[in-house]
């Protein structure tokens, strides 16, 4: 049930000639702290000195200081029923172990920030997320629950429609290579040129527990839901539960 991925698209207009690392900085200057949460409430609280709190407390410090992992996905679960913590831990795979490391652990202080004493929640950056349940949550397509987002480096695109279907394109790509990935790391990205000289951008990724099915089923449904037509004024869009 993990959360099937994070979509990411950005576009640049208008700097041709600025090589592509220079693209990408500007980028994330531009979104300072993206970040996004959800809680579960449905699955319940926890009260403060728990031994459910206890076990969540030994489970994240776990997840966040694995330094043996280095492929970017991060399963652990302490405790006994009806205490039994479960959580995942998600690094973009283009992100280093530490760098991965450092995401996680603000991400599962984020989580629990945002929803206090909550037995499920995730938080999660542009580069991670966390999360963690009372339930199991490995290997189970959830609930159409995947967090989708996207956003222009630049200006609104000429010409959205196109924009959206060449990113689209992309982005069906992607979602073959990334199902076809091994049990470690679901995960592709590529670049192309749309109109006017634009690069689009495009990452897809699954938790590598699904299986090659679930992730391309999972990833089909993300595509499909991107808004059509792309884009708003502001830069960014973001689809379903994410919030910043
Ligand atoms: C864009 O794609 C090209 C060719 O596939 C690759 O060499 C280049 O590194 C990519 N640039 C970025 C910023 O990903
Ligand atoms: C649990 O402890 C935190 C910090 O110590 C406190 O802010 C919070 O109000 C407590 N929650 C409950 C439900 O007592
Ligand atoms: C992550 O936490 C570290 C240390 O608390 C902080 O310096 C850094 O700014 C945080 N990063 C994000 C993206 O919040
Ligand atoms: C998780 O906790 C909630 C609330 O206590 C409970 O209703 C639910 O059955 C628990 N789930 C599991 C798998 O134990
Ligand atoms: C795919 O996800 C469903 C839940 O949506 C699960 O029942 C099924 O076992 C998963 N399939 C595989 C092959 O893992
Ligand atoms: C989850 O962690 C266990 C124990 O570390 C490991 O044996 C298992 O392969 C992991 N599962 C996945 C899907 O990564
Ligand atoms: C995107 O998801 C929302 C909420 O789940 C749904 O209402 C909408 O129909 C979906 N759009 C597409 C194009 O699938």
């Amino acid at each position: 049930m993990p959360i099937v991925f994070l979509v990411l698209i950005s576009f640049l207009s208008h700097l041709p000639i600025l090589t592509a690392q220079t693209h990408l900085p500007i980028l994330t200057a531009q979104i300072p702290i993206f970040h996004y949460n959800s809680c579960f409430p449905e699955e319940g609280k926890y009260t403060n000195s728990s031994t459910y709190q206890t076990n969540l407390n030994i489970v994240l410090s776990d997840l966040t200081s694995n330094a043996e992992i280095d492929y970017g996905f991060y399963n652990m679960s302490w405790g006994q029923n009806p205490d039994r913590v479960s959580a995942i831990g998600l690094c973009r795979g283009d992100t280093e172990p530490n760098s991965c490391r450092t995401c996680l652990k603000n991400a599962s202080v984020l989580a629990q920030d945002a929803c206090p004493n909550q037995m499920e929640a995730m938080g999660g950056y542009d580069e991670c997320f966390v999360r963690y349940s009372n339930r199991s949550i490995l290997g189970v397509l959830d609930k159409p629950d995947f967090w989708l987002y996207s956003w222009t480096g630049g200006n609104k695109p000429a010409d959205p429609v196109k924009y959206n279907q060449e990113a689209k394109e992309l982005l069906e790509d992607l979602r073959v290579k990334a199902a076809a990935g091994d049990s470690l790391r679901k995960y592709a990205a590529a670049n192309k040129s749309g109109l006017q000289s634009q690069t689009i951008y495009g990452t897809v990724q699954c938790t590598p527990d699904l299986s090659h099915q679930n992730c391309s089923e999972c990833l089909s449904r993300a595509i499909a839901n991107i808004s059509n037509p792309c884009c708003s004024d502001k830069g960014i869009i973001l689809n379903q539960e994410t919030s910043l």
